[in-house]
């Protein structure tokens, strides 16, 4: 966290305009009337946030906490808080189903503690018709803003600790990166770092781009100044995160590429491992395998989202490339670094998609033969291109194809797995296994689990580990010393 002295803040005249001098004015208005209300009930107020959705927004959450608890508020895992966030997802139908289920229960809880402080913002808020539907049928709302004003967290706070009244702000875009605001790290050892923002490709299906505005990238030197202060705090393995990290650096003034980025955050010595996501197969550069391929730091894993393996889909997905430019990319990085690990994201269920695209798709998993795939039903997003499509699949026919492709995912996924067995993997062991007492839980390269049993103390460290049988989508191992 940045070290900020509040106390030399002029809380006695105006604002500033300037970010983020800003929002730590109004950090310390909110933490003079949290310590009010310390003195009044005995107690400092408490606070959560609920993360729906993807890192990006576990990202932000992160950023919430910092602003929060540097205004004094205290973290609390029980939603029975003071202040309740819910920082929300869109990407699908679900997602969203899911927050208004637990807004009406947040109600209740509001009914017993009627001081409590509810929040939403976050990728649903974007979204007109959310906040409409909101305003009208969950009045106890307190505060709602969105992703591009979420480092504004503090005023809007402010105002509706002045006021009692509700509070919404939602912009519709933002060209804006406000740098050196507070953020909390969930753990001591590793931690997301921003590349870029927003997403400029308008796959046809895809409601990021609208709720999350169009691509900005943060300036190298930030990314690096971030990474090494994390460095300073314990952090050795850092995820670049970007929706399209493939483009990151083109629209800089300076402009730079992901892999000139990538050799960059190498240099830091106390970073040992990195990873990154996601990376759009369009923009997978030649630059890109030769620095992962002569990296030492790098993990050997790609997540590279194919969609679908049918060329004609590809083309109504708006994904710019074909099925055999994916196996074409694929063969290159695979002939660069032999024990890459790759992984994926499939919809099944697209618009018009017929057997024969579907039989592509099985096709394309089989031939690349993932390490595992995120499958997913196509989910119509209202302002999509893809929404206005005709031919929506029948739900029984698309849930069918869905349980036939998670059969070929789980056949070529388990032979890929099962060949590590025997074999000896660096891990970063990360936490106790809650399951079995003694044992530690590690992540391999290629982001997947081993359990073993030793010392809680290694935990935060890089550890060889032999994997001595694969369960599925983890192993078992013992240490290597
Ligand atoms: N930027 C990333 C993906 C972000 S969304 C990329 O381009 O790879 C994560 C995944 O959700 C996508 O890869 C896609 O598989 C899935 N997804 C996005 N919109 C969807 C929709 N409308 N229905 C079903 N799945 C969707
Ligand atoms: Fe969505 Fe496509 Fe952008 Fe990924 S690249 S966030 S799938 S529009
Ligand atoms: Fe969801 Fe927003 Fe991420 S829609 S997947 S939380 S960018």
């Amino acid at each position: 966290m940045y070290e900020i002295d509040l106390d030399k803040i002029d809380l006695t005249g105006h604002p500033p305009d300037k970010e983020p001098e800003r929002q730590y004015y109004f950090m310390a208005k909110c933490r003079e009337y949290v310590q009010r209300l310390n003195e009044k009930w005995g107690h400092p107020p408490t606070y959560t946030t609920v993360t729906f959705g993807c890192q990006m927004n576990s990202k932000d959450s992160e950023k919430l906490s910092g602003i929060l608890e540097i205004a004094g508020f205290i973290p609390s895992e029980s939603e029975e808080a003071t202040l309740v966030i819910y920082n929300t997802c869109t990407v699908r139908e679900n997602a969203n189903t899911k927050v208004y289920g637990r807004i009406g229960y947040l109600g209740s809880l509001k009914k017993k503690h009627p001081e409590m402080i509810i929040a939403l913002c976050g990728c649903m808020m974007q979204e007109e018709q959310v906040v409409e539907k909101i305003k009208k049928s969950y009045p106890f709302v307190d505060i709602i803003f969105g992703t591009h004003n979420i480092f504004r967290l503090a005023e809007l706070l402010y105002q509706r600790l002045l006021k009692k009244k509700r509070v919404i702000e939602l912009w519709e875009n933002t060209d804006q990166i406000v740098e050196e605001l507070p953020s909390e790290i969930k753990y001591s050892f590793k931690a997301g770092v921003n590349i870029m923002f927003g997403c400029n490709n308008f796959c046809s299906y895809c409601i990021v781009p609208y709720v999350r505005g169009r691509e900005r990238s943060r300036r190298m030197e930030d990314i690096l100044d971030e990474v090494k202060r994390l460095t300073d705090q314990g952090i050795i393995e850092v995820m670049l995160l970007g929706q399209n990290v493939n483009s990151y650096g083109k629209t800089l003034q300076d402009p730079i590429t992901f892999a000139k980025l990538l050799q960059q955050v190498e240099q830091i010595e106390k970073i040992k491992r990195i990873r990154f996501m996601t990376s759009h197969p369009k923009d997978l550069s030649d630059e890109l395998i030769e620095v992962m391929k002569n990296s030492k730091k790098i993990c050997r894993h790609l997540h590279l989202p194919v969609q679908s393996g049918s060329t004609r889909i590809l083309q109504q997905m708006n994904r710019k490339y074909t099925k055999e430019d994916y196996l074409h990319l694929v063969e290159r990085i695979r002939d660069a670094i032999p024990d890459i690990s790759l992984t994926t994201d499939i919809i099944v269920g697209f618009p018009g998609e017929t057997e024969q695209d579907f039989e592509e798709t099985l096709d394309i998993v089989r031939r690349v033969c993932y390490d595992s795939a995120y499958t997913f039903l196509y989910s119509k997003r209202s302002g999509t291109p893809a929404a206005q499509l005709k031919e929506q699949i029948e739900p029984q026919i698309a849930k069918e194809r869905f349980q036939r492709l998670l059969k070929v995912i789980q056949e070529t996924s388990s032979e890929r797995l099962k060949k590590l067995t025997g074999t000896i993997q660096q891990v970063l062991v990360e936490e106790q296994n809650t399951q079995q007492s003694g044992y530690l839980t590690g992540r391999l390269d290629n982001n997947l689990l081993v359990h073993f049993l030793g010392e809680k103390s290694l935990i935060g460290q890089l550890h060889n580990v032999k994997l001595t049988e694969c369960k599925g989508f983890y192993y078992f191992g013992e240490l290597n010393y």
